[in-house]
C-alpha cells in the first residue's frame, strides 16, 4: 500500500493540492483541500502535512497555487511575497526552503527570457512552475526508495530497531526516509521489530508511525519516549533510526525533540544510531549544529495535548519542536546517494 500524503487535483490554472490531513489521524484518513497560499500555509504550520520533504513539496506546490490567476503587472511581485510567506510557516526543516529555492531559480531562469506583456507568457511561466514542484514532488518518491535500498547495509533478519517522531510515507511524497529502511526489509522477507517512541507531546510516533508500520504489517510495538533507555539496557535493541530536519555540514542533525536523547542513550548503550535523510536535507551553508533555526511551538501542545488540560493554568511551558543531535553520537547517515559513515565533514561533500 502507498500513501498520496500530497496530490495535485486539476490544471495548472485552476488546480489545487490535496493532502492526508495529519492531525486527524490514526482515527480519521481524510484529505483537505489547499486552494489558495494562506491555506497551504496554515496545513504547514498546523501539522496537517509535516516531516521535512512533505512540507518542501507542500510549498513548492504553494508557489504555483499562490500565483495562479494573477496579471503579468504583479507576476513578479506576488511571486516573491509567496515565497516569502511561505518561507515564513516552520523555520526549522531546511527541505522547505530548499523547495522554495528551486522554484525560484526556475522562475529567474524563464521569467525575463518568457514574458513580453502578454497574459500567455504568464501562462507559459506558471506552467514552468508547476512542473518544477512536479519534479520535487516525483524525484522524492525515487530518493526514499534508493534510502530504503541503500539502509540495507545495516539491518538484518531478526533485528529490533527503535524510532522516533514520523520519518514516513506521510513524511514525504511515499514511502519515507527512516521507515522505507523498514519497509525494503520487511519487503525483502527479513523479519524485524520495531519500537516506536510515541514522541511527546504531538504523539507522531504513537498516531503515525504506529499507523504506518501497521499498515504494513510491520511488528511495532509502541513505547513512551522515556522507555527507551531501559530497553537499550535490557539489550533489546540492535539499532536507532530516526529521519532529519536539517544537517549541518559536520553532521550535526537537527530532528524531533527528543532524538538527542535517544542518541545519547544509544551511544552509552553501544548501540548504533542512523539518520536517514535526502541530500536536501542538508545545509552546508552552516559549519554546525549551533546555527539551525529550532522552532519553538504554543504551550498548549504540551499543557492542553489533544483537548484535555494537563497542567496548572498559567504554569511556564518550554516547547521546542526540535533538537541538534551532535554528530559523534550518529554512527552513519543513510542518504540516496549511500551510507555516510563516519560523519564528519570530510565525508558530507556533494
Ligand atoms: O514536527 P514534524 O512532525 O514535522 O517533525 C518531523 C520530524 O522531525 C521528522 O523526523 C523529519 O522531518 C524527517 S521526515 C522524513
Amino acid at each position: 500500500m502507498s500513501i498520496e500524503t500530497l496530490s495535485w487535483v486539476g490544471g495548472v490554472t485552476d488546480g489545487f493540492l490535496r493532502i492526508i490531513d495529519q492531525t486527524l489521524l490514526p482515527l480519521e484518513l481524510c484529505a483537505i483541500d489547499c486552494r489558495n497560499v494562506e491555506s497551504v500555509w496554515e496545513a504547514i504550520k498546523r501539522l496537517r502535512v509535516r516531516g521535512a520533504p512533505a512540507i518542501g513539496i507542500a510549498a513548492a506546490y504553494g508557489m504555483v497555487i499562490g500565483v495562479q490567476n494573477t496579471g503579468v503587472n504583479l507576476f513578479e511581485r506576488r511571486f516573491y511575497d509567496v515565497a516569502q510567506y511561505l518561507s515564513s510557516s516552520r523555520p526549522t526543516a531546511v527541505n522547505l526552503f530548499w523547495a522554495i529555492d528551486r522554484m525560484k531559480s526556475r522562475f529567474e531562469s524563464v521569467w525575463s527570457s518568457s514574458v513580453s506583456g502578454g497574459s500567455g507568457d504568464v501562462l507559459r511561466v506558471l506552467d514552468e512552475l508547476f512542473s518544477e514542484a512536479r519534479k520535487i514532488h516525483e524525484e522524492d518518491r525515487a530518493i526514499c526508495r534508493a534510502i530504503g535500498e541503500y539502509g540495507q547495509a545495516i539491518i538484518k533478519n531478526g533485528d529490533t530497531f527503535i524510532t522516533h517522531c514520523n520519518a514516513g510515507g506521510l513524511a514525504t511524497a511515499d514511502y519515507g526516509t527512516a521507515l522505507a529502511v523498514f519497509f525494503r526489509a520487511a519487503e525483502l522477507g527479513k523479519r524485524i521489530m520495531v519500537y516506536a517512541d510515541e514522541t511527546r507531546p504531538l504523539l507522531q510516533g504513537a498516531r503515525l508511525t504506529a499507523w504506518e508500520l501497521m499498515q504494513r504489517d510491520i511488528n511495532v510495538t509502541l513505547i513512551c519516549d522515556s522507555m527507551a533507555a531501559m530497553l537499550m539496557g535490557q539489550g533489546k535493541i540492535d539499532g536507532v533510526i530516526v529521519g532529519a530536519d536539517r544537517i549541518a555540514a559536520n553532521g550535526d542533525t537537527a530532528n524531533k525533540i527528543g532524538t538527542y536523547g535517544l542518541a545519547v542513550s544509544a551511544y552509552v548503550h553501544g548501540i548504533p544510531f542512523y539518520v536517514a535523510a535526502p541530500v536536501s536535507t542538508f545545509d552546508l551553508a552552516l559549519a554546525d549544529g549551533g546555527g539551525i533555526p529550532i522552532e519553538e511551538r504554543d504551550a498548549d501542545e504540551i499543557c492542553c495535548g489533544f483537548g484535555k488540560r494537563t497542567a496548572p493554568e498559567g504554569v511556564a511551558v518550554y516547547n521546542p519542536a526540535f533538537d541538534v543531535t551532535p554528530a559523534k553520537y550518529i554512527n552513519g547517515i543513510i542518504t540516496e546517494r549511500g551510507i555516510i559513515t563516519p560523519v564528519n565533514k570530510e565525508n558530507i561533500k556533494f
